[in-house]
């Protein structure tokens, strides 16, 4: 009775293992055994860089002080840290003798060229949706770049997490193959802006959030905001008016944001300063455009009922207090910022401003406890920083000024022990 219940057991364990296999190969077409290394043309490389940009892949496939697009970087998930790998043509440690063919599955396929499968710390569940004619063209730029030796770091991943069993699994479950399909309904710069935003600029990857187990919901199609893992930086919503939606703001306006890190309404910060900086900022002005409309024309969400617990006085009065103390001199008595004589923002304005209202208060607390600087872009090449107040202030105080902003502008008060987690987080990111 017992050895048929075990085989019973081991054959439905062999049909699972077959189905998640065959799951993990679907749509692949065999690698061509024979296929070499081929030197892209100059126009091909030079629509590579371009794409690189927009894939920003430099930012994690450079060590900090490293040399570009030589690997090392590790990227912090709750399972681990996984490594970026050398991407220059180095024969030995980087993709000096990968094919075309070998680069497209793993940007489509998240398969390397030894047929390991890939952690989505590298964000294939978007790149799927790169053409191969742009997987060419990244290929051909990184092929031309310097070799660098430099073996690749192996990842520090808990059991069962570093197995790729799990990784099978997690693959069956959550990624899919895809392609970008064109809307012919919608403008071609409609679709050239779905195709940056959900291809190579991976913004579900932070904007998406994230599950327990590390998946983007609806195959990376959502935009509704999430806390970034380990970095508790929150990515907030794309498609809500009270986040980071911009339904309402002239296409310039969005242009100005991702080309100069600041716009009338804000200013980037956290990664998405990241992203200005190594991405946004070098995309033409016409992509740039593309993506604003493709942005602005996301349905938008209700805004979320505002929290409307009531602060206790004590912690307002310590809070106006602090503010006038510590945080008045830059952002002005009355919360309004300040510009320069020729309309440069030189510090945001903190009434109205989406920082100090959005649900959770993570950045609100990030930025106050880490300080923070606008990206330095050609449209803003001089900006200027805001102090860490993390050592100067405690829990209790941190609260208590983000109490009193928040409840100047309608909304609810945050805890100490909120500000508590909230600071747990590396002060590098
Ligand atoms: C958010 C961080 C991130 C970005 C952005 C990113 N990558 Fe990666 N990439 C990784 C990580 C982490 C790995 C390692 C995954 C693994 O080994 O399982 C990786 C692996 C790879 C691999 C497989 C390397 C190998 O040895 O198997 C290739 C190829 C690659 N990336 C290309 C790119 C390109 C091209 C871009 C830009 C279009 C890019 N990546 C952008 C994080 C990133
Ligand atoms: C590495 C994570 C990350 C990626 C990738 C990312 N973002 Fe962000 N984004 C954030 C975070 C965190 C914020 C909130 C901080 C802030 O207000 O700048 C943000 C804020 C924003 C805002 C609101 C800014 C404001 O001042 O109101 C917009 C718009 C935005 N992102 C668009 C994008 C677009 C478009 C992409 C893809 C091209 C993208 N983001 C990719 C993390 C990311
Ligand atoms: C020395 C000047 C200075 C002081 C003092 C200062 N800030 Fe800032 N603050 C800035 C600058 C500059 C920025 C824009 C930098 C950035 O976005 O990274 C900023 C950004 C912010 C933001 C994000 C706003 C946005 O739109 O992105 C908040 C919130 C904030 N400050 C709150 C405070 C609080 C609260 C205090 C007091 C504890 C304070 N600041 C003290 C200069 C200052």
């Amino acid at each position: 009775m017992l050895t048929r219940l075990i085989v019973l057991l081991l054959a439905l364990t062999a049909l699972l293992a077959a189905g998640i296999a065959a799951l993990n190969l679907r749509g692949e077409a065999p690698i061509a055994p024979d296929a070499r290394p081929q030197d892209g043309t100059p126009s091909q490389i030079a629509q590579g860089a371009y794409l690189a940009r927009a894939g920003n892949c430099a930012a994690c496939h450079t060590a900090r002080g490293g040399a570009p697009y030589a690997g090392g970087r590790g990227i912090a998930t709750p399972f681990g840290t996984v490594y970026a790998g050398n991407l220059t043509p180095d024969a030995e440690t980087g993709l000096g003798r990968w094919s075309a063919d070998q680069f497209w599955r793993a940007l489509h396929h998240g398969r390397s060229a030894d047929g390991r499968l890939l952690y989505p710390a590298f964000p294939y569940p978007d790149f799927t949706r790169v053409t191969r004619d742009d997987s060419d063209a990244l290929y051909a730029f990184l092929r031309s770049l310097p070799a660098v030796r430099q073996p690749n770091r192996p990842h520090a991943l808990e059991f069962p997490y570093s197995t790729q069993a799990a990784l099978a699994v997690w693959r069956a479950l959550f990624f899919r193959p895809g392609s970008f399909e064109a809307e012919p309904d919608r403008s071609p710069a409609w679709n050239r802006g779905a195709y940056l935003v959900r291809g190579l600029g991976h913004c579900a990857a932070c904007h998406g959030g994230r599950n327990f187990l590390g998946a983007t919901p609806e195959g990376g199609l959502s935009l509704s905001g999430g806390v970034i893992p380990m970095r508790q930086w929150y990515a907030p919503a794309l498609d809500a008016p009270d986040q980071a939606g911009v339904a309402d703001w002239p296409e310039g306006e969005v242009v100005a944001l991702l080309r100069d890190g600041v716009a009338p309404r804000g200013g980037v910060l956290g990664p998405m300063a990241e992203v200005v900086l190594g991405s946004t900022q070098h995309l033409r002005e016409d992509d740039l455009r593309a993506i604003a409309a493709f942005l602005k024309a996301l349905p938008q969400r209700a805004p979320s009922q505002p929290d409307a617990r009531p602060a206790d006085p004590q912690v307002l009065e310590a809070g106006e207090r602090l503010y006038a103390d510590q945080c008045a001199d830059c952002h002005g008595a009355a919360r309004e910022g300040r510009r320069s004589a020729a309309g440069r923002l030189l510090y945001p304005a903190l009434d109205g401003n989406r920082v100090v209202t959005m649900e959770p208060p993570a950045n609100l607390v990030r930025v106050i406890v880490h300080g923070g600087y606008l990206p330095a872009t050609a449209g803003n090449p001089r900006p200027f920083g805001m102090p860490p107040f993390g050592l100067r202030l405690d829990d209790a105080q941190i609260a208590a000024l983000a109490t009193w902003l928040r409840e100047r502008n309608g909304a609810g008060p945050v805890s100490p022990l909120q500000v508590a987690r909230l600071r747990g987080a590396a002060a590098t990111d």
